[in-house]
C-alpha cells in the first residue's frame, strides 16, 4: 500500500490521486464510456449480421464482464421485450433452447472455458448463434463454422467493455426479434451521461457524490440492493468493487431480500463492518418505494452507513447507465482510497491458468 491511505477518508479524489494506482488508466475507460457507446452502436451496425426471427427467444452466456452486459440489456428492455431473454452464467445453456433460440456467446478474450462449452452446446441443440468478442478460440470456432461475430476493440480489461457488451446484447435483441431497436434511446443515452460524468467524475468538487459515496463505503464491507431494473446494476457495483477496489461487496435483490437477509442485518454490527447501498429506480412503482423505504429504515441502524441513490434520466437506458457509471466510478475511487490498482485482477487469471493445467 502506498501512502495515498495515510489517511484515506479525507484524501482527496482527483485525476492525480486516481493516476497513481491506475497506471492502466481504468479511470479513463470509465470516464469514456459515454464514447464506447457510440463507436459500439457504429461497429453493431457495421458488422455484417443476419436478421434471424427466433420464436424462442434468446439466451446470452457469458461470465462475469462479459455476462453483465446481457443481464443490464435485458433491465433497459423492461417490458418492451416481446419474447424470453435469459442471461446464462455456467457451463451450459438451458435444456429449453431449440433451433428457435438465438443464443450470443458473449466473451471479451474468447477464451473463457465455461462461455466456450455453452457455443458448443448450442451448436449441438441446433440453435442459432452469435459471438461477441475480440477474438481468441470463440471467434476461431465462430469463423469456422460460420457464425457471425460481432468485433470488440481490444485493450480494455473484460469489465471495462461494459459499453459494447450491452450494445451487442440489444443488436441481437433487435436481430432475432425479442424486443425493438434502441438505437436512437442509446445516442441520447450517451449524450446524458456525459453530463453525469462531468457531475460524478475526478474534476467534480470533492463533496461530488460518487466521492462521498467512495468515502462512505471505504473500510466497509458494502452491500447493495437493488429492485426490479435495478438488480444487475446493483450485482454490476458488487462485481466492480470486488474486482476494482479488491474487496468483498455483496447484493441481493427486493423484494426477495425482505424474507432473508433483513433479519441477518440484526447481527451485523457483531460480525462486521457492513454498509447499505439501496438503488432505487426513479420510474419503480409506489409499492417498491414504500418498501425500499422501510426496508432502509429498518436496516440502516444496523449498518455503518446507509445510502439511497436514484437512477436519472428518462428512458430505462438512461436510467440504467446513470447507475452503471456511478458505481464504476465509487469502484475506482475506493480503489483509490485503498491504495490499490483497479486494473489487473491477477487472482482470476492465476485460477484460469490454474485450471487450464487440470
Ligand atoms: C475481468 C472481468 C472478468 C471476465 C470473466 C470472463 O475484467 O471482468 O469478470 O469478464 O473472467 O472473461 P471474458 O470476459 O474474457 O470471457
Amino acid at each position: 500500500m502506498s501512502d495515498v491511505t495515510a489517511t484515506p477518508a479525507a484524501h482527496e479524489l482527483s485525476r492525480e490521486q486516481v493516476a497513481r494506482v491506475d497506471p492502466s488508466g481504468q479511470l479513463g475507460d470509465v470516464l469514456a464510456l459515454p464514447d464506447q457507446l457510440r463507436d459500439a452502436l457504429w461497429r453493431a451496425e457495421s458488422a455484417i449480421m443476419q436478421d434471424w426471427d427466433t420464436s424462442a427467444g434468446l439466451v446470452v452466456a457469458g461470465m462475469g464482464g462479459s455476462a453483465i452486459g446481457g443481464a443490464l440489456a435485458r433491465a433497459a428492455l423492461g417490458d418492451h421485450a416481446s419474447r424470453p431473454i435469459f442471461v446464462t452464467r455456467a457451463y451450459g445453456i438451458p435444456a429449453w433452447t431449440t433451433p428457435d433460440t438465438m443464443v450470443l456467446c458473449a466473451s471479451y478474450s474468447g477464451e473463457t472455458e465455461e462461455t466456450l462449452a455453452c457455443y458448443e452446446s448450442a451448436g449441438a441443440l441446433g440453435a442459432k448463434r452469435t459471438v461477441v468478442t475480440t477474438g481468441g478460440r470463440l471467434a476461431e470456432m465462430a469463423r469456422a463454422d460460420g457464425v457471425p461475430v460481432i468485433p470488440l476493440p481490444a485493450g480494455f480489461q473484460p469489465r471495462a467493455a461494459v459499453a459494447y457488451m450491452i450494445v451487442a446484447a440489444l443488436e441481437v435483441v433487435a436481430l432475432c426479434g425479442a424486443g425493438p431497436r434502441l438505437t436512437s434511446e442509446i445516442d441520447v443515452a450517451a449524450s446524458h451521461l456525459e453530463q453525469l460524468v462531468t457531475e460524478w467524475g475526478p474534476d467534480a468538487p470533492e463533496d461530488s457524490l460518487a466521492k462521498d459515496l467512495a468515502r462512505g463505503l471505504f473500510g466497509t464491507t458494502p452491500v447493495i440492493a437493488g429492485a426490479g431494473l435495478t438488480v444487475p446494476i446493483a450485482y454490476r457495483w458488487k462485481t466492480q468493487i470486488n474486482e476494482n477496489a479488491k474487496q468483498p461487496c455483496f447484493s441481493h435483490e427486493l423484494p426477495e431480500l425482505d424474507h432473508n437477509e433483513l433479519a441477518g442485518w440484526e447481527g451485523a454490527h457483531e460480525v462486521g463492518r457492513f454498509s447499505a447501498v439501496f438503488l432505487d429506480d426513479s420510474d419503480a412503482t409506489p409499492r417498491v418505494k414504500q418498501r425500499m423505504d422501510l426496508t432502509e429504515q429498518m436496516i440502516a441502524g444496523n449498518a455503518v452507513a446507509s445510502f439511497r441513490l436514484e437512477t436519472r434520466g428518462q428512458t430505462a437506458i438512461e436510467r440504467v447507465l446513470s447507475l452503471v457509471l456511478l458505481g464504476d466510478l465509487v469502484s475506482i475511487y475506493l480503489a483509490t482510497l485503498r491504495g490499490v490498482d483497479p486494473g489487473p485482477v491477477k487472482v482470476l487469471d492465476d485460477l484460469k491458468a490454474a485450471l487450464a493445467k487440470l
